[in-house]
């Protein structure tokens, strides 16, 4: 039964009950009265004379009537209280629910498409963590501190997964060679951003208010694009690029060049940074790099805390660096930095 109508007969049933004990308690006081006028020899019985007996009877009654009303009201406040708590606390675990029901669906399609690409074990999960983390270090950013709130930094993580999903509609034979592509298979490989960047948006504007698949679409059409405009498929110049996409941007290429590749060895950590560090203003925001090179030594852990995890001691060390501890300090480069074009082949 509905519980405010329980409310209700619970109220009319303790006032029927009050009014009840008060008329009771009247009749008694009345009788009392009577016999005490018989034993007054015949006095005159008048109603003055029972007032006090009717007073008393009255203040009985809504004293009473008061007290069950309000010990009925809370009780009742308290029932629906619980049950709102209850309602809440299903609601919100259903939620979360879907939510990792979503994130793993998005994880597994995006591990699906990878299955067809020949990058390393682990790119997703290390990207998706790298991009939390510059994410994360963008956070007390002045310029991009608003922008940055914890649901960008907790949507990023996840979006960033699906940066090459357009990889599906790339042909095996360009996909998968080992060798340098001609310039006419670079073209096509590059295709794959405006293929997913396509597809994505078009969810996004059927979903309507969807943040995450807007993001996924900014990161999957916009996460080869430069800084200083070099970049494709629209060649966009600074901040034209979404944050989302020049931050995956950043991590995107610090895995290409740390981890082994069909057609590369893996670069060294020091490389890599001195290799980032000459691409700010270029390739990359140079803010984001600025804020990439504080946090190196965070992304060198993480490259190998995951090669512990995929392949065991035996494998060969993420960055070329076999030595265990702590990650190196930023250090000036060992090597002359990598020139970095959009037709570099680590940068499929
Ligand atoms: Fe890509
Ligand atoms: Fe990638």
């Amino acid at each position: 039964m509905n519980s405010r109508v329980t409310q209700f007969y619970t109220v009319v049933l303790a006032q029927a009950v009050c009014i009840g004990v008060g008329l009771w308690m009247e009749q008694c006081l009345l009788r009392h009265g009577l016999r005490q006028a018989a034993g007054q020899g015949g006095a005159a019985f008048t109603g003055l004379s029972l007032l006090p007996s009717a007073l008393i009877t009255f203040l009985w009654t809504f004293a009473l009537l008061t007290i069950t009303t309000y010990l009925v009201l809370r009780r009742s406040e308290d029932t629906l209280d619980h049950e709102r708590t209850r309602s809440a606390s299903e609601r919100l675990r259903q939620t979360q629910t879907l939510v990792r029901t979503r994130d793993a669906v998005i994880f597994a399609l995006a591990k699906l498409a990878g299955f067809r690409d020949h990058e390393t074990g682990g790119h997703l999960e290390r990207i998706s963590e790298y991009a939390t983390l510059l994410a994360s270090g963008l956070r007390r950013h002045p310029e991009y501190g608003q922008q940055v709130t914890p649901a960008f930094v907790r949507l990023i993580g996840l979006a960033a997964v699906l940066h090459d999903i357009g990889k599906v509609g790339i042909e095996d034979r360009v996909l998968r060679k080992p060798g340098p592509l001609t310039p006419q298979e670079r073209e096509y490989m590059q295709r794959h951003t405006v293929l997913a960047g396509g597809c994505l948006t078009e969810i996004a504007q059927r979903l309507g208010s969807s943040n995450f698949m807007h993001m996924a679409a900014d990161i999957a059409l916009s996460h080869h694009e430069h800084w200083d405009g070099a970049g494709y498929p629209h060649a966009l110049k600074g901040d034209n690029t979404p944050l989302a996409a020049r931050i995956v941007a950043i991590v995107d290429v610090y895995d290409a060049l740390s981890t082994p590749r069909v057609y590369k060895s893996p670069m060294p950590h020091a490389e890599c940074v001195a290799t980032i560090r000459a691409a700010a203003g270029s390739q990359f925001d140079p803010e984001l790099v600025r804020v990439w090179l504080a946090l190196e030594p965070k992304f060198w852990a993480i490259a190998q805390q995951h090669l512990k995890t995929l392949d065991g001691d035996r494998a060969p060390s993420i960055a070329g660096d076999a030595k265990p501890g702590p990650a190196p300090p930023c250090q000036e480069p060992v090597a002359e930095p990598v020139l970095m074009t959009v037709g570099s082949d680590w940068d499929r």
